[in-house]
């Protein structure tokens, strides 16, 4: 055996490499072949084998030469090859969707939408941070209640006709869904000792037809002060505030007499109709919100019943306070001048990208 014979007999496996190389019809051939070949023992590493056979230094050369030569241009064949394969399947790919989608890849992407607050829950936040600034804590409760606070720690007993005003849906095992935030008060006052200064988000289920001003569940801001010397003067100052915060100096307000089981006296306080009526002067017939009146009611209100005080374990000698509820939707139609409740829940997304 000879360095010329050696050439000779890799010319003859370099031949055979070329042609299984242009055969090969995938990447993964390719890798295949080239391990077959060039791996550490593969067909070339038999070559370099022969080496040490040979009678010269000269010979040792020239066969090491053609040895590495062979390698290096089946090297550039094999990449070359994988480089063809890997381009006819991406165009292969695009070329294949093009006619069977109608891909247009001119047209502008699918944006994401980017969500935002719903206007209740940014009103209910809103309504909340005002009273924060007065020294207000923010509390939450179930949605679930027990008939005990949703009814009789408020004063209300089960056969008293009041009990209609505040009806609701009923669950088994005496729950139901609480159809006022009023049930708070008395959560929280059972576990903690006046002073209490608290505002309590959320929703509340009444079963209302829907209408226009009317939705089976709807949110309120509840609103409890109760501490040694507190009147019925703070319960219209902080109001005072909190309407002026949030409509602007011209609102005006007024408190009706009214009644409610857990507050005594009681009162339902109106603004003026924000819809019609901005300047607390002009009232245009017709308006949706306040139905001719020029008024709106946004929350009932009073100092809270001696016999809620005592129920929970406070001295109502001692103490007195003041509560509220605020129904967050009206606040929200007489800010956004929306007017009708059933935007709020119908998803449509017209409505909602305003806010
Ligand atoms: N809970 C009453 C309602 O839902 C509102 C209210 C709260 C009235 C607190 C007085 C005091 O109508």
């Amino acid at each position: 055996m000879d360095s010329s014979e050696i050439a000779a007999r890799l010319e003859t496996v370099e031949a055979e490499a070329r042609s299984a190389v242009e055969a090969a019809q995938t990447v993964a051939a390719v890798a295949q072949l080239r391990t077959r070949y060039l791996g550490r023992s593969g067909v070339l590493r038999g070559f370099t084998g022969m080496i040490a056979g040979l009678a010269s230094g000269e010979e040792k050369a020239a066969a090491g030469q053609s040895i590495n030569s062979a390698k290096m241009r089946l090297e550039e064949t094999l990449c070359a090859r994988e480089a063809e394969l890997g381009r006819a399947a991406i165009e292969g790919d695009a070329g294949a969707a093009r006619p069977r989608a109608g891909f247009d890849f001119s047209l502008p992407g699918t944006r994401p939408r980017v969500g935002r607050r719903h206007p209740v829950y940014a009103t209910m936040e809103a309504i909340c941070e005002t009273f924060g600034r007065m020294g207000f804590g923010v509390e939450v409760g179930p949605e679930i209640e027990t008939g005990f606070n949703n009814f009789e720690a408020l004063n209300i007993p089960m056969e008293h006709p009041s009990r209609d005003a505040f009806d609701t849906f009923y669950l088994q095992g005496g729950l139901l869904l609480r159809s006022h935030t009023s049930p708070v008060q008395i959560r929280v006052m059972t576990r903690q000792k006046p002073p209490v200064r608290i505002v309590v988000p959320g929703k509340v289920f009444r079963p209302d037809a829907p209408d226009a001003s009317h939705s089976p569940m709807f949110h309120q801001v509840e609103g409890l002060m109760v501490d040694e010397g507190v009147s019925f003067a703070d319960l219209k100052g902080v109001l005072t505030v909190f309407a002026r915060d949030f409509y602007g100096p011209n609102v005006r307000m007024r408190f009706r007499p009214s009644y409610f089981p857990f507050t005594e006296p009681s009162a339902e306080v109106d603004i003026t109709c924000l819809l019609c009526n901005k300047t607390g002067q002009v009232h245009v017939p017709g308006c949706p919100v306040c139905k001719y009146s020029g008024w709106v009611e946004i929350l009932g209100a009073g100092m809270v019943h001696p016999r809620v005080l005592e129920g929970v374990g406070y001295d109502a000698e001692k103490y007195t306070g003041f509560a509220f509820g605020m129904g967050v939707e009206r606040v929200a139609m007489l800010k956004y001048e929306i007017d009708d409740i059933r935007l709020f829940t119908e998803n449509n997304m017209a409505f909602l990208e305003q806010f």
